[in-house]
Parts: C-alpha cells; structure tokens; sequence
C-alpha cells in the first residue's frame, strides 16, 4: 500500500541562487511508488513563503501533477524570534525566475491543511518535513491532539554528532525556527530525524546533475539553470568534484526506503535558549551519562549512517533519468 503524506517543504528552484535541492526532494516523492503526496506546503526557510509557494505550484504544473499546495505565514512561530531572524523573510531581492504568484487571502493555510488532512487519514499519514517546523508547529496549536492523527515525521532537521551547518551547534532547518523544532519533538509524534550526520556523507556527482541539461525541455533547462549556481557556489572545486551532499532528498528516500540507513534511538531537545547554540539538536542516546538516563523514552530515531551508493542510485533512476527523458 502507498504511504500516504504530506510534503512540509521550503523550494527555492526558481529564485535565482536559492537552494533547488527541495525540489529535487519532491520531484524525488513524484516519482516513487511508494509514495502518495496528499499535498504540499510550504514554509518560511531557503526563501520567503510566497517565493517558496510560487516555487511550489512551478513544479507541480509544470509536471502536470494534480497535487494542492497551501503556503504557511511569513515569521517564525515564536515573535521574539522572529526579529532575531528577519532576513530569512527579507530576501525581496533575489531574482525570481519562475512567476510569483498572489497569495489566495482566502486560501485555508498550511496548518490548517495539515490539520484536516490528518483528521480525514488519521493513524494513516506521515510528514515529510524539509524545512523549518514553523508550519508543523502551527498546526500543532489549532489540534493539540495531531500526534493521535500522525504516525511519523520523517524529517531534514539537526546535527546529532557533529557540527552544524550555520552554526557550529545548529542546523539550518532547526537553527531558522527552534521554537517550532522544540514543540514538534516534544508532541509525542514519532520522529525520524536525518540529521547532517547522514547527509554530509552523501555525494551525487555533477557530471549526472550536468545531464539534465542535455534535454532541451524547457523545464530541464529551468532545472539546470537553478543547479549551475549551486555547484559553483563552493568556492572549493576540489570538493565539488567529489560530489555534492543532498540533504532533502536524502530524508525522502528514507521516508519510503528506511532501510538504506542505520539509526540509534535518541531523545531530542532543542536548544532555544543558548547565547551560542540556539537551534541546536542535543541528542540522549539512552546512554548512561554517569550512571544516569536524563530521558529514558526516545522522541526520535536518528540516522547516523547511510548506504551512499543504494541512495545514490535510487535518486539518480528517479530524478536525474526521468528530467533526462522528460
Ligand atoms: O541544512 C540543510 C537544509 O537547509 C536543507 O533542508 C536545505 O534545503 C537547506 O536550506
Ligand atoms: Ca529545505
């Protein structure tokens, strides 16, 4: 039976030197069996929301999927935190490529999508989250009760063992809006977190990225333009050579293919008020620290290593095969 979920996600393909790999995570879930995509939406984090959710519905018509797309407010989930990271919803300057559409004042919101979704297939649902939890966070204040509803949260979030990506504790996706992380692992909804520790041991070769510019349809083209930026933007070519990480990708494939790593069970906490590690993911192995388990029950299994090759060809059959045959 198809698993059934929805995409929590903040695109960023078609702004000029955003991040594409979140597209690349949903173009992945588009093309699995496995999976069935009851929606998309789309969070404040890479771009701003009405650039995230243009982005969105791009991809979706573009590719002819009849998949609704509902966008979360701009801010964070706490307002405090909220000045400390304006930028992340102050980047009107960056080019946009594709259309920036209205956002429908009318439309319900991605929390509230969430919620209704989860009330119609409870105990039936699970959350691919690549971004910020703001939206996940939002839709846990209109139903205290979501966790009944949800059976997994697969998520992009954190850095268990090693540093993080923004700051030398935090992860991007958690360090945007630790508010939200802290109250969506401590809401009893199972998680599985895929944390730096896994996707910086992926590497996807740029000469298999390079292909999907070989096709000179239009979208291709598109995809390709979005990618050019983000294999130069590493001023170390050396490491580029190597491959690049993909991070949301990766958290898709083990939505539906959990198999391709090993996990340890963790309780998670979220740092939300450290002068300098805000956003970080401190992560309790169920070891004993001195004789003593802090937290004995796990809110999270947390992925620590990865089979490389068996991702790398899942993505590359599903993603980089079908742009190249589009
Ligand atoms: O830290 C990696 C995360 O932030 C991913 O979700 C990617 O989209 C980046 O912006
Ligand atoms: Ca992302």
């Amino acid at each position: 039976m198809n698993k059934k979920i929805i995409i929590d996600t903040d695109p960023a393909m078609g702004t000029k030197g955003g991040d594409p790999e979140d597209c690349f995570a949903i173009m992945l879930a588009m093309n699995s069996p496995e999976l069935e995509i009851l929606g998309i939406t789309t969070v404040q984090g890479n771009v701003p929301v009405e650039r995230g959710y243009s982005n969105a519905k791009y991809l979706v018509t573009e590719l002819n999927r009849d998949i609704p797309v509902h966008t979360g407010k701009p801010g964070t989930y706490d307002q405090d935190r909220n000045e400390r990271r304006k930028w992340l919803s102050q980047r009107q300057e960056m080019e946009q490529i594709n259309p920036l559409l209205d956002i429908d004042e009318d439309s319900k919101g991605a929390p509230k999508f969430i919620v209704e979704t989860a009330q119609e297939h409870s105990g039936d649902l699970e959350l691919v989250t690549i971004g910020p939890l703001t939206n996940i966070a939002q839709a846990l204040d209109i139903d205290p009760a979501l966790s009944k509803h949800i059976n997994k949260i697969t998520m992009m979030a954190g850095a268990a063992t090693v540093q993080g990506n923004v700051t030398p504790a935090a992860e991007f996706n958690v360090w945007a809006d630790p508010e939200s992380a802290s109250k969506v692992f401590n809401s009893g909804i199972p998680v599985r977190m895929v944390p730096l520790d896994v996707c910086h041991k992926t590497r996807f070769g740029r000469e298999d990225l390079n292909k999907i510019g070989t096709n000179d349809h239009p979208f291709c083209k598109f995809v390709q333009e979005a990618v050019d930026p983000w294999l130069k933007i590493n001023p170390n070519q050396a490491i580029v050579d190597q491959g690049l990480h993909l991070y949301d990708s990766l958290a898709m494939a083990l939505c539906f293919m959990p198999d391709l790593a090993e996990y340890k069970n963790a309780f998670v906490s979220i740092e939300t008020k450290g002068e300098y590690t805000d956003g970080e993911t401190v992560c309790e192995f169920n070891e004993s620290i001195m004789g003593q388990i802090f937290k004995p029950k796990p809110n999270s299994e947390v992925a620590l290593d990865v089979d490389v090759e068996g991702f790398n060809k899942i993505f590359k059959e599903r993603v980089i095969d079908f742009l190249v045959n589009l």
